[in-house]
């Protein structure tokens, strides 16, 4: 059977592998939700501290599947609503990266975007080239990319199609870090495998936090920032790391 998503573990972290090489892991309805339904489960595995999204060395994902919606009707794609579903993906509460090499377009590059953090190979091409099919952005592009990256390259880039090479993005901002089209894997699961070493309910909520910038005013932010900030001190984890830090050794963390 082609599963259109293939998952594996190591250690604590999640790997959900995009998989539909003959389509260019084109997002087919069936890939979207199973890759949220892969994702939800690793967010409630006490086990998986960090879910890594990735494609191939060739293509991450050349956007959402054409040939779903070609023949579709303003009704059709109204009522089917897929693109709400992916919505879940922001629910998740186990930070996300993004293991970009090759094509991230249109969708591709939207569930990039989506993630928490994007390691690119020198050879990804990220771009919302909607505008060429006579559709614009409609998973979160002209919003995630002008957030990202600022209106006026954001414009420019959904108004034209234009492909940003890895470099222009890591420049832009778009990306975290860019590697080796041999190590961008490797470097997503090193990053991946740091973070998962930190107290995973405090990873959570700064997640949580950092997120919610782009959505409250500065005030409204530092409060919130503020509550979490305080209700880490009903963590074992909280007690643990500065008990750890006086006796000057390393840490244990438990998640609780
Ligand atoms: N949907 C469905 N099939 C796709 C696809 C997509 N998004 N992208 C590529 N494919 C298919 C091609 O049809 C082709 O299939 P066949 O071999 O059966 O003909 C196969 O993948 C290989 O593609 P190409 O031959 O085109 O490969 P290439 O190397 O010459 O070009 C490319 C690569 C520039 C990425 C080109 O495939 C392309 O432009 N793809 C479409 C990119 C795009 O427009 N994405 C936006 C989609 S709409 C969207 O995502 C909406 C949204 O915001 C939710």
């Amino acid at each position: 059977m082609n599963e259109p998503v293939l998952v594996q573990t190591d250690g604590h972290i999640g790997i959900a592998t995009l998989n539909r090489p003959d389509v260019l892991n084109a997002l087919s309805v069936e890939l979207m939700d199973k890759l949220i339904d892969h994702i939800e489960a690793f967010d409630r595995d006490p086990d998986i501290r960090v879910i890594i999204i990735a494609g191939s060395e060739k293509v991450f994902a050349a956007g959402a599947d054409i040939a779903d919606m070609s023949g579709a009707t303003f009704l059709d794609m109204y009522d089917r609503n897929n693109l709400g579903r992916w919505m879940r993906i922001k629910m998740v509460r186990t930070p996300i990266i993004a293991a970009v090499s090759g094509f991230a377009l249109g969708g591709g590059c939207e569930l990039a975007m989506a993630c928490d953090m994007i390691v690119a190979s020198e050879s990804a091409k990220f771009g919302q080239p909607e505008i060429k099919l006579g559709v614009m952005p409609g998973l979160g592009g002209t919003q995630r990319l002008t957030r990202a990256i600022g209106k006026q390259r954001a414009m420019e880039m959904i108004l034209t199609g234009r492909f940003m090479s890895a470099k222009e993005a890591y420049e832009a901002g778009l990306v975290t870090s860019v590697a080796s089209k041999e190590q961008f894997l490797a470097e997503a699961l090193r990053l991946a495998g740091r973070i998962a070493e930190m107290p995973p309910i405090a990873v959570k909520l700064a997640k949580e936090s950092v997120n919610k910038a782009d959505e409250l005013s500065l005030q409204e932010g530092l409060a919130y920032e503020r509550t979490l900030f305080y209700s880490l001190f009903a963590t074992e984890d909280q007690t643990e790391g500065m008990q750890a830090f006086i006796e000057k050794r390393k840490p244990e963390y438990r998640g609780k």
